[in-house]
């Protein structure tokens, strides 16, 4: 199997030795506490599930700003995307050990322990040197953006130890997964080449012929459907409706055992080709040989161009510092010449005529509406559930 990024074992910094976590669980309700951001919370998750292996901990100031700059932390590890904890609270002192509290579960139980190597100040202009760097824009209008410059200016870097999977396991306990688990199942079925699709949207007919195109042309043995289980921007699909959707996609129209169902607890950046690669790096933790990477992915509104998610990894990405490799999908609808999927680039004959081709609004206006897309766009069971769930925002 492919190996982790960065090590030969994959490190996941959850406690599994349920009799430490246990005496950590005591010990955090005697520490000074952090409340954490969303952004924060979500990467010690990620830490916890291996996902960000061989990280230890949140990065520091030189590593967060070398990686915003040039892909690659200090001591010269590739990574793509600072993995920081920014707050706003002032009164955290350097060599301490404090307990990391979750906002995103009732009562803010315990998320992580950290111990804290350095406080450091960012100041606004090197916070937006870094949002810059890492989204491409300061346009506070992108989510992204908008999140990451007012995270706090006072940053906390050190080691953590990661006691549970916030709401992850509790609200998604059939598809939540960490790194380790995904590694684990793909050795169970006994696959080696594995292709990860990256989700954040209910996946329609171009969605499931892309899968299907990817798995067949790189003759994997099977693909990881991987749905980000985070928080989105306000207007994207819950992931409670994503996940039956698409259970139910794979249900009906794909062989089984060829397809795993899983999701993984991260906050959308929004980053386009960054988070691409991002998602490259947590793929590879995963143990997936290969990652699709389509049309404006991981993008939002008309900040990136559609294939700057593919040409990152040719003009950003250092021969070898990745072992994954990507799957590199055009811009793909169903041709009403060819009666089937198509990625465009194989149809130079057609015009945008010739294609089925929604927008996402007129897609959602439809199944507001109580009226299916057509069939070449959605399969039905599919556009029953979300249409189900789009009348009941009016209800
Ligand atoms: S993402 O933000 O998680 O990337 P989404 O769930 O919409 O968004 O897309 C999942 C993957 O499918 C991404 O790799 C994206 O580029 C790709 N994709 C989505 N729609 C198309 C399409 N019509 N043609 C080609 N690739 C697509």
């Amino acid at each position: 199997m492919i190996k982790p990024h960065g090590s030969d074992e994959l490190n996941p910094l959850f406690v599994y030795d349920s009799e430490k976590r246990h005496a950590l669980v005591a010990e955090a309700e005697k520490l000074p506490t952090l409340l954490l951001n969303s952004a924060a919370a979500a990467n010690a998750v990620m830490l916890g599930g291996g996902y960000f292996n061989p990280l230890t901990g949140y990065m520091n100031k030189a590593d967060a700003m070398s990686v915003a700059d040039s892909l690659h932390t200090a001591s010269g590890l590739f990574w793509p995307v600072p993995v920081v904890n920014l707050t706003r609270e002032t009164g955290i002192e350097a060599g301490s050990r404090i307990a990391l509290r979750d906002p995103n579960v009732e009562g803010n139980p315990v998320l992580a322990i950290m111990d804290v190597e350095a406080v450091e100040q960012v100041s606004d202009d090197e916070i937006r040197a870094m949002a810059e760097k890492i989204f491409r824009t300061l346009d506070e209008n992108h989510p992204g953006v908008a999140t990451f410059t007012e995270l706090g200016n006072t940053l906390l870097s050190g080691p953590i130890q990661v006691l549970n999977f916030s709401y992850f396991q509790t609200d998604f306990p059939d598809t939540f997964r960490t790194a380790v688990e995904i590694r684990n199942e793909i050795q169970e079925h006994g696959w080696d080449k594995v292709v990860a699709f990256q989700t954040r949207n209910p996946m329609h007919r171009a969605h499931e012929e892309l899968c299907r195109m990817a798995m067949e042309d790189l003759g994997t043995d099977g693909i990881l459907i991987h749905m980000l289980l985070g928080k989105l921007k306000p207007g994207d699909i819950p992931a409670d409706v994503r996940d039956a959707s698409i259970r139910k996609m794979v249900e009906i129209y794909f062989p089984p055992n060829t397809v795993m169902v899983t999701g993984y607890g991260f906050d959308m950046l929004y980053a386009g080709p960054r988070e691409a690669v991002l998602h490259a790096v947590f793929r590879q933790n995963c143990g997936c040989s290969h990652l699709i990477v389509g049309r404006d992915h991981a993008g939002v509104g008309d900040y990136y161009g559609g294939f700057d998610a593919q040409t990152i990894f040719d003009e950003e990405v250092p021969d070898g510092a990745l072992e994954l490799e990507i799957y590199r999908a055009d811009h793909t609808a169903y041709s009403k010449k060819l009666d089937k999927v198509v990625m465009m680039k194989d149809a130079p004959d057609h015009s945008k005529e010739d294609f089925v081709l929604l927008s996402g609004t007129a897609v959602r206006e439809m199944l507001g509406r109580g009226e299916a897309p057509p069939p070449e766009f959605s399969r039905p069971e599919v556009a029953k559930i979300l249409s189900d769930y789009y009348q009941s925002l009016d209800s």
